[in-house]
């Protein structure tokens, strides 16, 4: 067992450069759940998710389709007598816009010096391919310690539309000890993490009309309601003066965070001066009687993604716009549930919405809040892999991104997740420039080698 587990070890570090160089090729598909322009690249990276399972020596890989887009199965079950796990990834990433602020090629997958740059590196391909490497690592220096079943999803950075029914279909094939997702990232790179919580989320669009086609400034400004400013007079009211957010009965679910987790959340390694250099600013914003580790991870948020409406062009247009529409989601924890949150999102704007105006709410996606639970099967597996590799123990936080399939584990096929990653807080994911921080991909794969013969 040593011996097999040193040659692994051995093994990942020898083959770093044709580690590096599949997973070039993975990042360099444009696998962007969200554009209906790259469904066919969609199922090239899940085919070539297949292709490269069967090479490492996983059986059964296929691509299964669901409503959405498909998933990536595979498995290898001849460890009798010993726990499965199941291993979750996505192989979706999200939009490149603003393409112009890239400094490389979204799908170059350009390596500079300890970085390999490009949409998806860190979020999350670069993690399914550490995960596959220290699976490949291990199977090529002996009999593998566990059963293994896979989940690679293609809609996580859509909110997994697809997925709870797909999971219901299939929960048998996925029935499993426990789940390893390397989705949660790390607080910093001397920081192993295994997340603890995720919040959950509820994405909407809205769109306000007021006149049937555009207008003549001069001609409507002053006798009808401008759709643009109708929008922004909505979601001003959406929260008050202290950053609370004022859909009605918003916060009455909503967990109470206790003396202790406050404590828990004050000594995370982030304090505030942290997130203004993060972020670039001078000044943080949100609720005062929280603490910003505590905003981030247990307290819920509504947030504007993106607002258009009217002319934004170069230059100038004297035009008052026929609609204006907005990208608005929330965030939630425990125990809110993304169904209601959209009805109080209907009976706010229904209470607020000016008689001038037409308004439409859509919504696009909804998930829970997740807990990992404690004692949880691998958790402690996880916790020993980490400190082998960082030598110290891992941090516990609640964090503030979402993961809409470890609720749906949890609650449909029955099994726990044991969150953890080796991205980093400033990998810019979701934003121009993401990249992979190298060496700390490297140790993860070296950590997750440990995991697999600690369980
Ligand atoms: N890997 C992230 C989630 C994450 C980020 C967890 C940082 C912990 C720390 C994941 O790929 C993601 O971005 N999820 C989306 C889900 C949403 C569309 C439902 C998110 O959080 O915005
Ligand atoms: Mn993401």
């Amino acid at each position: 067992m040593t011996d097999h587990k040193n040659n692994a070890i051995k093994y990942a570090k020898e083959h770093q450069p044709s580690f590096l160089a599949t997973l070039s090729q993975f990042v360099s598909i444009p696998s962007i759940s969200t554009n209906p322009e790259n469904k066919n690249d969609m199922l090239k990276a899940a085919n070539w998710l297949v292709e490269h399972m069967g090479k490492i020596g996983l059986e059964n890989a296929k691509v299964m389709p669901t409503k959405g887009h498909p998933v990536v199965y595979a498995d290898w079950m001849h460890a009798p007598g010993k726990p499965t796990v199941l291993v979750y990834g996505h192989y979706d990433v999200q939009p490149v816009d603003p393409i112009e602020l890239w400094n490389t090629g979204p799908f170059e997958a350009k390596i500079d010096g300890d970085y390999m740059h490009g949409r998806g590196t860190s979020d999350m391909k670069g993690q399914v391919m550490a995960t596959l490497n220290a699976i490949e690592s291990i199977m090529q220096s002996g009999h593998f310690p566990v059963n293994l079943k896979f989940c690679y999803e293609g809609e996580e950075e859509i909110g997994s539309p697809s997925m709870a029914e797909w999971l219901e279909e299939n929960k048998q094939l996925l029935a499993a000890d426990l789940c390893l997702n390397p989705d949660a990232g790390m607080l910093s790179k001397e920081t192993p993490t295994l997340t603890k919580g995720l919040r959950g989320l509820a994405y909407f669009e809205l769109k306000v009309t007021g006149p049937d086609h555009d207008l003549h400034s001069g001609m409507a400004g002053g006798i009808i309601h401008n759709p643009a400013q109708a929008l922004a007079e909505l979601i001003s009211k959406m929260h008050d003066e202290d950053g609370k957010i004022t859909l009605p009965g918003f916060y009455d679910p909503v967990y109470t965070i206790s003396p202790e987790e406050h404590e828990e959340f004050a000594q995370l390694p982030h304090d505030e001066a942290f997130f203004k250099e993060y972020a670039g600013v001078d000044h943080l914003w949100g609720e005062k009687e929280f603490i910003a580790a505590e905003r981030l991870g247990g307290r819920p948020t509504l947030e504007i993604n993106g607002i258009i409406g009217g002319f934004t062009g170069e230059g100038q247009k004297t035009v008052l716009p026929a609609w204006a529409m907005a990208k608005i989601s929330c965030r939630l924890v425990p125990d809110q549930d993304p169904e209601q949150v959209h009805r109080q999102m209907k009976d706010f704007l229904s209470q607020h919405a000016p008689k001038t105006i037409r308004w439409e709410l859509k919504k696009l996606s909804g998930s829970p809040a997740s807990v990992v639970r404690q004692g949880q099967p691998g958790l402690q597996a996880m916790a020993n892999a980490l400190e082998t590799e960082w030598g110290k123990q891992p941090v516990y936080p609640r964090e503030g991104g979402s993961i809409p399939i470890v609720g749906y584990f949890q609650k449909i096929v029955g099994v726990g997740s044991v969150l953890t990653g080796f991205g980093l807080p400033d990998d810019n994911l979701h934003a121009p420039n993401e990249h992979l921080h190298l060496p700390t991909w490297s140790r993860g794969t070296r950590a997750l080698i440990h995991f697999f013969f600690n369980l």
